[in-house]
């Protein structure tokens, strides 16, 4: 669900590349956090080879494309039901919830805001999700498909001040924060990963496996690559810059060729607080800028006021104020911001072993991270989306070549270390010919170097800074990248831009933007009697590497479909001639199937709310340069014309992208693995019901969801983010 002035959705790129503008928009005031104003497919095989001209004519180098089979199931129907709506044919069964007991010897959960010791049951919010197979003997296992973990990240809690369903009454919504509320929330955070398990048929997680663990943003990290020992990290913490506590606001994940769990921190930013009086106590030092780019600004409202929780350490780090006499931040955690943002590597079979924060990926909100499809000898290339409005899409590139015998490497963290800590981070540039590059960013680019907006001392630098030296270097922004994934029939890039309310046919400032390219439709939506502006409905670009693969500094790119309601212009809006079948809102998460070739395409929406639920798609699509090139031509109140060309790929027909699935209500659709025959599918559910108010937080009737006790399941009325499984009843591949 997207609100307004949430912090689900940054918007702090004002660059106007490539010079740096410094205002930003600061969107909450304090006063406001407190007083709760929340405004509020068959199978794929490879087949034919394809030749074709893309967008001006460019010629597409030949690729073996994935032929797609019909999808072999009847589409489901948009919905506002609460409840999760599956196709004939096809068994959901809710796995693992909120609150669920995993750790400890915990009791089952009361799901009344009783309920305390979450550090030992699952966590909120569930969104990005991994497999990781089990043989009978508890071995890691590349084939099992009966037994296995699933490494869940726990994003976030029902919302600050409108609906917090683990507090009895909903949490106090003044500051100071009572401790024991605070403690509560923070345990809610981070990772679940827990054993599943299939017996006679039925799926189930394993209560008291030695295998589960949670991490939360309490547990000891340790920071990797460029920044690791850096003077930006000193914290009273980690002295020596080299640690810290804890992983935040997960959302999409990754695995890696050698069998980690990668996590990406999201929407962190909005939990630390700094003073009012910040700047001046730092002589308006870089830290500013820094912290600007990042969304945050002195004396604005942390998320959950946290740092209120008291005098003790692990509430104190979240104030992010010069405390301290010492030059170098070890005294106090004016640094702490420093240490959020990554991509984070889990060693998900072996809890002993410490998680690293992967720095020479870049910082920012961290989407998903995808993997090339592995080539020996090769560089891997790993996508990311940074998901703020007019933010960038980024790809990390290897230093080590990588190596089949990676792939069950007998320390994981290391084979990490190796592929993770040393290589190239791009950030990428969508050209109006359907071309586009991706440019380095290294402090040996002088470009980057000579900065006028931000000094950078070093690559350590660089890296904390991504967004600045980006905004350096004249990336594209985007309509805020969700996650990304690999087809992996032919190595194209898919990036799911889940919409922008800032693309503007008259906009003439940094932060709206008109239409480009890459981002071509600027529109109105209406949902109800409101109208809803920008392009609402997101979109899904594609990518194809140049020759060089992975390590290619150049790139292809076209739409593969645009969002839209089906009864919307097909002119204008409705580019893709969705049908009723096939429409859908604002695409977040995107995973391809490595049984079947199915991209899934799940979806956070609040603008199609009014009439569907969120859910989620099954696609088979074809390749880059499918379509054809479209020029889209908008008046501008002054009367002059804005002309936008842009690449369309193949428009999806009935039997390449249906409904698979519709959430309950008030959800969001999100993370998706399988098991290896690709026979039982795991997705999350979001969030159901996350639009109650607080104050109706203990009256059931007024919940606008009970998913998913009114599923059958668990205790209480108040919903439950959750993990389900799904199934086919003639035990057949999901999907076909
Ligand atoms: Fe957590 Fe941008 O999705
Ligand atoms: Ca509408
Ligand atoms: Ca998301
Ligand atoms: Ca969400």
């Amino acid at each position: 669900m997207k609100k307004l002035n949430d912090f689900n959705n940054e918007n702090s790129n004002t660059s106007d590349n490539p010079t740096f503008d410094s205002v930003l928009n600061v969107r909450l005031s304090r006063r406001g956090l407190l007083m709760g104003s929340v405004a509020s497919v068959g199978t794929a095989v490879l087949g034919g080879v394809a030749l074709t001209a893309c967008g001006g004519g460019s010629v597409v180098a030949a690729t073996p494309v994935a032929t797609a089979v019909a999808l072999g199931f009847g589409a489901v129907a948009k919905s506002l039901a609460d409840q999760v709506t599956v196709p004939a044919g096809y068994t959901m069964s809710v796995l693992y919830a909120l609150g669920d007991p995993i750790l400890g010897g915990a009791s089952a959960f009361k799901n009344d805001g009783s309920d305390s010791d979450f550090e030992n049951r699952a966590g909120d919010h569930h969104d990005g999700m991994e497999w990781y197979g089990l043989s009978t003997t508890g071995t890691p296992s590349l084939t099992s498909t009966d037994r296995g973990l699933l490494a869940i990240n726990h994003e976030a809690t029902t919302d600050e001040r409108s609906s917090f369903f683990i507090h009895t009454t909903g949490g106090t919504a003044t500051l100071p924060r009572p401790a024991a509320e605070v403690d509560k929330e923070v345990a809610i955070h981070g990772i679940s990963v827990v054993e599943v398990k299939k017996s006679t048929d039925k799926w189930a997680y394993v209560k008291d496996s030695a295998f589960n663990f949670r991490l939360t943003p309490l547990t000891d990290i340790e920071m990797a690559g460029p920044v690791r020992g850096n003077t930006l990290m000193a914290t009273k913490y980690s002295t020596n810059g080299t640690r810290t506590r804890g992983t935040l606001n997960n959302c999409g994940t990754g695995k890696t060729p050698w069998g980690s769990f990668l996590t990406g921190e999201e929407n962190w930013a909005g939990y630390f607080f700094r003073s009012a009086t910040d700047n001046a106590a730092r002589g308006n030092d870089k830290s500013v800028t820094s912290l600007n780019r990042y969304g945050r600004s002195q004396g604005a409202a942390s998320r959950h006021g946290w740092e209120t929780g008291g005098s003790v350490d692990k509430y104190v780090r979240w104030n992010n104020s010069k405390l301290g006499t010492s030059t170098d931040g070890s005294d106090d955690y004016r640094n702490e911001l420093n240490g959020m943002g990554y991509i984070v590597e889990i060693d998900a079979y072996d809890k002993t072993r410490t998680a690293k924060k992967r720095s020479a990926m870049g910082r920012f909100a961290h989407e998903s991270a995808a993997f090339s499809v592995p080539a020996a000898g090769k560089p891997l290339g790993i996508y990311m989306g940074d998901d703020a409005r007019n933010e960038y899409i980024y790809k990390f590139v290897t230093t080590a070549n990588w190596d089949a015998a990676d792939a069950s490497p007998a320390n994981r963290m290391a084979a990490g270390d190796k592929y993770l800590d040393s290589g190239k981070l791009y950030v990428a540039k969508f050209n109006s010919d359907g071309t586009g590059q991706w440019i380095e960013l290294s402090i040996s680019n002088p470009t980057i170097a000579a900065y006028a907006g931000y000094a950078f001392a070093d690559q350590a630098d660089v890296c904390v800074n991504s967004r600045l030296a980006a905004d350096a270097v004249g990336a594209t922004k985007m309509d805020r990248p969700e996650w990304c994934a690999v087809n992996p029939a032919n190595g194209e890039i898919y990036y799911t831009l889940t919409n922008n309310s800032n693309r503007n046919v008259n906009a003439t400032g940094s932060s709206q933007l008109v239409p480009d390219s890459a981002n071509p439709r600027a529109y109105t939506d209406m949902k109800g009697a409101s109208a809803q502006n920008g392009n609402p409905n997101g979109h899904i670009l594609r990518v194809k590497e140049g020759a060089a693969g992975a390590a290619a500094t150049t790139l292809t790119w076209d739409v593969y479909a645009f969002g839209a309601q089906s009864d919307a212009d097909t002119g204008k809006v409705n580019l893709s001639n969705l049908t009723s079948d096939q429409d859908f809102s604002s695409p977040d998460g995107l995973v391809f199937s490595p049984s079947t070739g199915i991209m899934w395409i799940q979806t956070d929406d609040g603008a199609y709310t009014d009439v569907t639920n969120c859910m989620m798609l099954a696609a088979m699509p074809g390749q880059v340069g499918d379509g054809g090139k479209k020029t889209l031509s908008y008046t501008k109140t002054d009367g002059s014309t804005l002309a936008v060309d842009t690449y369309i790929g193949k428009a999806p027909t009935a039997t390449t992208l249906k409904r698979f699935l519709v959430g309950a209500a008030a959800c969001e659709i999100t993370g998706l693995c399988e098991t290896p025959d690709g026979k039982a599918m795991f997705i999350n559910i979001q969030h159901p019901g996350e639009t109650t108010k607080m104050t109706d937080v203990t009256d059931p009737t007024k919940y606008t969801s009970q998913w998913p006790s009114n599923a059958g399941y668990g205790l209480g009325k108040r919903p439950r983010s959750a993990t389900i499984v799904i199934t086919k009843n003639d035990g057949g591949k999901i999907g076909t």
